[in-house]
């Protein structure tokens, strides 16, 4: 079968499986307007899908600009570490909710919509799993009690999750992890269950990087979640990382959005930023490099509006200003707002995005 028949029924296949997935989201953002003007937008959270970032507790608890800035600009958080398992969990049935609770009653209080990062990931296992000892049922049992010890807990709260997060290495096969050692590649399609019966109306995601990079990662992450959907595992959306910077083409990131569409899965700019300064050389940022930037915000505004309207789950950047970015200590000045909050040309490109300008 040609390539391109092919994509159009396993859309049309996914679009009509998974639509009946798609729900009342409970934040609250204007997408009412399907063609936007300049004029129509104050701010991101005007946007025509939600607009998001990565947070931290502590800087909202002790930065007003920063608190401000999210509350103002955005639709949607993800805890930066704040939901990951090593952050959570200090030993079997053994939880820190504080720094998770503390962003799930914030984005209450604002009616933003949150989005939780991450389940299973290969990095920063907590010692007690590490060390854990049992047969390959006793670790499904483990895996299933975090898991829906945390999704159950916000229920109805955290719309959407990363279920797994960086699954694959570079040559398309699973990626090594403790799950897969001792449950075997099973763990992806369980974690998605185990997730999807604490709460069955999140939106559960494989996140993953690369997708704008390299094309045998993204044709596995498309396999690998096509697979799962016709073996009617709840998988909803795929996360595409997208830390990215301004060597990149435009173009593969507009095609790494479109073509995760195809798929019919709700897609998810999970983690954007766009460093201006990878070679290292600049001790400041430049007019040259922040046009480069905003060019790049600007295409991943306008591929988000392009793609169907119940597959945008929208764009998250990593960080609020420059100096939030995890890649600050170098600098990379890879965010919307510099560091004393003020709207870089970055800012100005989502806007020109969203309203199919240039
Ligand atoms: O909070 C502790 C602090 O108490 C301690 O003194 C200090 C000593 O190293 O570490 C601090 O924790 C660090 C944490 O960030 C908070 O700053 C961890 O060491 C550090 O490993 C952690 O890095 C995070 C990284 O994921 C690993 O979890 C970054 O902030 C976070 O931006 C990054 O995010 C990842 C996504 O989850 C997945 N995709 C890639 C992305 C970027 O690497």
């Amino acid at each position: 079968m040609k390539k391109t028949n092919m994509h159009a029924i396993l859309f049309l296949l996914c679009t009509l499986t998974l639509g009946a997935c798609s729900k009342q989201a409970n934040y609250d953002y204007d997408n009412s307007k399907p063609v936007y003007q300049k004029a129509d937008l104050q701010t991101l959270r005007q946007a025509p899908y939600p607009i998001g970032a990565a947070v931290t507790p502590s800087t909202l608890k002790s930065n007003a600009n920063y608190r401000n800035t999210v509350t103002t600009e955005m639709s949607s958080i993800s805890g930066e570490n704040a939901m990951k398992m090593n952050a959570i969990s200090r030993g079997r049935k053994s939880y820190f909710w504080d720094d998770a609770d503390y962003l799930v009653n914030f984005a209450v209080e604002n009616k933003l919509r949150v989005h939780g990062h991450t389940l299973i990931w290969y990095k920063h296992t907590p010692s007690w799993v590490s060390s854990f000892s049992g047969t390959k049922e006793d670790w499904k049992t483990i895996m299933k009690e975090y898991i829906q010890d945390v999704v159950g807990r916000y229920k109805g709260k955290v719309a959407s999750w990363d279920v797994v997060n960086e699954i694959i290495n570079d040559d398309g096969s699973l990626r090594d992890c403790i799950w897969l050692q001792k449950i075997g590649p099973e763990y992806i399609s369980l974690a998605f269950q185990y997730a999807h019966e604490a709460d069955p109306a999140a939106i559960l995601f494989y996140n993953d990087y690369g997708h704008e990079y390299s094309h045998a990662r993204r044709k596995k992450a498309y396999h690998l979640a096509d697979s799962l959907a016709k073996n009617n595992v709840p998988i909803h959306g795929l996360g595409l990382q997208m830390h990215t910077n301004i060597s990149r083409a435009g173009n593969d990131i507009r095609y790494a959005i479109t073509a995760a569409a195809v798929t019919g899965l709700k897609v998810h700019v999970s983690e954007f930023d766009v460093a201006v300064n990878a070679d290292k050389k600049l001790t400041a940022i430049n007019e040259t490099v922040a046009l480069q930037q905003k060019e790049l915000y600007r295409v991943a505004a306008k591929a988000m509006l392009d793609i169907p309207e119940n597959q945008r789950w929208g764009i998250t950047m990593w960080g609020v200003h420059d100096p939030s970015s995890w890649l600050s200590p170098n600098p990379d000045w890879a965010l919307p707002f510099n560091a004393s909050f003020e709207k870089k040309p970055a800012y100005d490109g989502l806007l020109q995005g969203f309203y199919q300008g240039k």
